[in-house]
């Protein structure tokens, strides 16, 4: 037994592609399984105890404060609390902008609260963005409404820039969960915790393989000019994530590391930028 046997991780959407590849690449750590649903929370867990991984589950909708707060305490209850992974979320394939800003946006800023009071010396919180994120230019007529989602009109606010498109609200909201992390750092560094988020391209969970049905020529054309030749697979992340957990990254925080085998930069290309579009 090694002392990270005692150390809680928390992962949410635990039961989603990149959250399982996370909670197998975290296996040494006691792992707290939190997804919407009892069932797929159950499911989760089971599989990860069939593998010997050592996991309790806790069903939770981050958007209520109350069901997040009761997640702490029970996080709390469980030992040394050494980190939060943060992948619960929605694509734009859900067709509606407000539940896509709800849930990405005001999702993450009540866990990233909760999590600060649980937050101690050697801590660390990795939230997820997305290399769409990155396509959002700096503007502070919506930043401060994605800085501040649970203000009143933040959503109202930042709308008025987006339209009623649920794939260009996700770009905007992973936008903000790259200013949620890069504002919270200095609070998180005072306790000597962590909080960096990561960008993953395309991987292929079940909510790339959604898109990937929607639009599947943009997809192929997508696969096609990644300088690493291929699509990403959940563990591609999950390793890096088990990396920036760790203390091999001890002087990482308050930033993002892009995870897409190269290809934003081509997407940013002027001449490959239609390929972005919702
Ligand atoms: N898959 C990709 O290509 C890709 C690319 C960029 C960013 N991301 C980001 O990575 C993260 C994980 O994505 P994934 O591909 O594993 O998706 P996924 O759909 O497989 O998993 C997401 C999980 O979040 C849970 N969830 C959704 N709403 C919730 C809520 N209100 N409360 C609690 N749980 C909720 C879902 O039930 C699901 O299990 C997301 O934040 C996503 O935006 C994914």
């Amino acid at each position: 037994m090694n002392d990270t046997n005692n150390m809680v991780i928390v992962i949410t959407g635990g039961a989603g592609g990149i959250g399982m590849a996370c909670a197998k690449a975290l296996k040494q750590y006691k792992l707290v399984i939190t997804d919407y649903g009892q069932e797929a929370v159950n499911k989760a867990v089971k599989e990860l105890k069939t593998a010997k991984i050592n996991a309790i589950g806790f069903a939770c909708d981050i958007t209520d404060k109350t069901a997040v707060n009761r997640l702490k305490v029970f996080t709390g209850e469980q030992g040394h609390f050494k980190g939060i992974v943060h992948t619960a979320g929605v694509s734009g394939t859900i067709g509606n902008p407000e539940k896509v800003f709800n849930i990405n946006l005001i999702g993450t800023d009540i866990i990233v609260n909760a999590f600060y009071d649980l937050a101690q010396n050697g801590s660390a919180v990795v939230l997820f963005s997305s290399m769409v994120g990155h396509t959002i230019p700096p503007n502070p007529k919506y930043d401060e409404s994605l800085r501040n989602p649970q203000s009143a009109n933040a959503f109202k606010n930042t709308a008025s820039f987006v339209g009623d498109s649920a794939d260009t609200m996700y770009n905007f909201v992973k936008r903000g969960v790259l200013l949620l992390c890069k504002d919270n750092a200095m609070r998180f560094g005072q306790k000597g915790a962590r909080i960096v988020s990561v960008s993953p391209g395309i991987i292929m969970t079940p909510m790339a393989q959604k898109a990937a049905e929607e639009h599947p020529e943009r997809m192929k054309q997508m696969e096609k000019m990644t300088p690493a030749g291929r699509n990403g697979k959940s563990e591609d992340i999950a390793d890096v994530v088990k990396f920036l957990v760790s203390e091999d990254a001890r002087f990482i925080t308050g930033t993002d590391i892009l995870i897409d085998g190269g290809i934003l930069t081509q997407l940013m290309n002027p001449e490959n930028q239609k390929l972005l579009a919702g």
